[in-house]
């Protein structure tokens, strides 16, 4: 594989746990945008959102992703926010950009307990943020996984089916 491939969605959405099925599969490498981030500064998320604010963070996110962007063969998962930086969106919809796309409640239920996620707050809030995000993650996606009633593995299948052919005959 001569490129990469990105999994971006909502927080909840798997894209940490699909990520690293796809790259079992496909024996390739795996990267989580927000592990990267933590390990360059030494620091948890939570606590980059809380000692430097939101902003200070969306510019870490956007270096971060530059900084891989010429990784090859690698499976790159991405933080739910990703798609509010346009520069990100610009770049990851000229890439083979996976949306991982559940229900609303689906993901209110997961992710509710994580005390590790800053931006995980109430009902209202999260259905807001997540509503100001659809749009953002479909158009910066090459193409959107429906996640509901599907296995983690199946999930990561059809993503590596979906490019079957996709590279024959072309320089990627
Ligand atoms: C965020 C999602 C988080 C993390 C940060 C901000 C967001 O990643 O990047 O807390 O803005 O939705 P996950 O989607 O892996 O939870």
């Amino acid at each position: 594989m001569n490129h990469s491939i990105y999994l971006i969605g909502f927080m909840g959405s798997g894209k940490s746990t699909i990520g690293q099925e796809i790259a079992r599969l496909l024996k390739c490498s795996w990267i989580d945008l927000d592990c990267y981030i933590e390990e360059t500064q030494q620091m948890p998320i939570k606590d980059l959102f809380k000692q430097y604010g939101e902003p200070y963070f969306r510019d870490l996110e956007c270096a971060a992703l530059e900084a891989l962007s010429n990784r090859k063969n690698s499976i790159v998962s991405t933080g739910g926010g990703i798609i509010v930086t346009p520069k990100n969106a610009v770049f990851l919809k000229s890439q083979k950009t996976f949306y991982l796309k559940w229900e609303f409640e689906t993901l209110f239920n997961r992710i509710s307990q994580d005390q590790s996620r800053p931006l995980a707050r109430s009902y209202e809030e999260v259905m807001h943020l997540y509503q100001s995000r659809e749009m953002l993650y479909e158009a910066a996606s090459w193409k959107v996984i429906l996640g509901e009633g599907k296995s983690v593995e199946a999930i990561a299948k059809e993503i590596i089916n979906s490019l079957e052919g996709v590279y024959e005959n072309s320089s990627y």
